[in-house]
């Protein structure tokens, strides 16, 4: 089954959103199967976001997400990678749908409420960042046979 990882960021945490994210993955049909409130080190952070190194926000996007905790998540389901981007919307809040999680809640680019991989490599290269394998709980959920 795929597997993604998300990410709370900083402004979400602050304003009380981890719940509502969660809730919505979960009411998706998705499976949670890892999960941990942490703040990133300097070193991860630029390791997380190496590709956006040249880039002239570089600094800032370090910097924001350096700046309080998290909430890293790894998600599982059908399709996860894709959809769980859908459920985000846009990673400019203005051009985000409504019913997207940053056309619901984000206003500005540089807070943006949550990171998703956008790719089956990035999905596996994110998840060894963030997660040792035995932090991730392989588990059956009888409900997935009324979704899947
Ligand atoms: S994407 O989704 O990777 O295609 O988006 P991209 O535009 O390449 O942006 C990569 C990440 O950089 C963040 N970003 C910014 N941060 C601060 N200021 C500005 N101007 C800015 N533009 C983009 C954006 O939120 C992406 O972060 P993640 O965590 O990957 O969503």
């Amino acid at each position: 089954m795929e597997k993604t990882f998300l990410m709370v960021k900083p402004d979400g945490v602050q304003r009380n959103l981890i719940g509502e994210i969660v809730s919505r993955f979960e009411k998706k049909g998705f499976q949670l199967v890892g999960g941990k409130l942490m703040s990133i080190p300097q070193a991860l952070a630029e390791e997380h976001y190496g590709e956006h190194k040249e880039r002239p926000f570089f600094g800032e996007l370090v910097d924001f997400i350096t700046s309080g905790p998290v909430f890293a998540m790894v998600w599982e389901g059908e399709n996860v990678i894709a959809t769980a981007r859908q459920m985000m919307g846009t990673t400019n809040p203005k051009d985000a749908a409504p019913g997207t999680i940053r056309g619901d809640f984000g206003v500005t680019v540089g807070k943006n409420i949550i990171h998703g991989s956008d790719s089956p490599a990035s999905a596996e290269r994110e998840i060894g960042l963030f997660f040792k394998e035995e932090e991730l709980v392989e588990y059956a959920k009888l409900m997935n046979e009324w979704i899947n």
